[in-house]
């Protein structure tokens, strides 16, 4: 069976981990404060869940996803992500993560940031558009007419796919964009970054979920200005 590795679970990582599990994979989880203080949520999960060190989640995972605040990605391990498929979902935010010049002036994507820590691993970014709630509760088994497309961008082709298959299985299409330099189209104030999987509200996060098609978020990943 296949591993999520999970580095971070908080509100995605916790919410892809449930969808991991209800899609049969097995799952690691880690957090920046121990396996101990995991023991709640691997215990909701399942069996098919457990908690280690974010090393441990790096080397055990098939696709291995970082979901923490984007000024922890130095602190993400190297050596056991080597040649794997990362997946990315930050977004950074000045008043959380600081200032960080390389993003503040447009130079670099936060997801380029996290390639250049890892430079024996394929980056993609994904799941960083969709509230965690929204993402909980529109997951639908292939093929549903209802199904919702998230955008998902990266550098190496295989990687891109890959990254597309795991969406597959937990209930999503992917719709590649293009690289990790074309990321800012999803970033935080983007058209595509909240809304269209909440009804179109600008306040989506207390928005009901709303499904939302390939057809709707390219149009809207192609509408994103600087
Ligand atoms: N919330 C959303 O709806 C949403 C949607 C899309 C994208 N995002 C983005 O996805 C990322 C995660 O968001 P979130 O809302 O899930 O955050 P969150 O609820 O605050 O959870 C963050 C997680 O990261 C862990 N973490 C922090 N530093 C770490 C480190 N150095 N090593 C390992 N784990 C570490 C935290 O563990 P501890 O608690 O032990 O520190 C926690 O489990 C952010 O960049 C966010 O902007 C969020």
């Amino acid at each position: 069976m296949a591993t999520l590795g999970l580095i971070g679970s908080g509100s995605i990582g916790g919410t892809l981990a449930r969808l991991a599990v209800d899609a049969g994979l097995d799952v690691v989880l880690s957090n920046s404060r121990g396996p101990e203080t995991l023991a709640d949520l691997v215990s909701g999960l399942g069996p098919r869940a457990r908690a280690a060190t974010p090393a441990e989640a790096a080397a055990a995972g098939d696709w291995v996803v970082v979901t923490i605040p984007v000024k922890a990605v130095g602190q993400v391990p190297v050596a056991p992500l080597t040649g794997k498929t990362v997946i990315d979902t930050g977004n950074y935010y000045p008043q959380r993560d600081g200032e960080i010049a390389e993003l503040k002036d447009g130079g670099s994507t936060d997801s380029q940031l996290l390639q250049q820590h890892l430079p024996e691993s394929h980056v993609v970014k994904a799941f960083n558009n969709i509230f965690f709630r929204h993402l909980a509760v529109l997951a639908r088994p292939k093929g549903s007419p209802d199904r919702t497309a998230l955008p998902v961008a990266g550098d190496d082709p295989a990687a891109v796919a890959h990254a597309a298959e795991l969406l597959d299985l937990l209930g999503y299409d992917a719709l590649a964009y293009g690289t990790l330099a074309d990321s800012w189209r999803s970033q935080p104030g983007t058209p595509v970054y909240g809304p269209p999987y909440g009804g179109g509200a600008a306040d989506f996060a207390h928005a009901e979920a709303t499904p939302a098609s390939a057809d709707t978020i390219r149009a809207l990943l192609d509408a994103a200005t600087r």
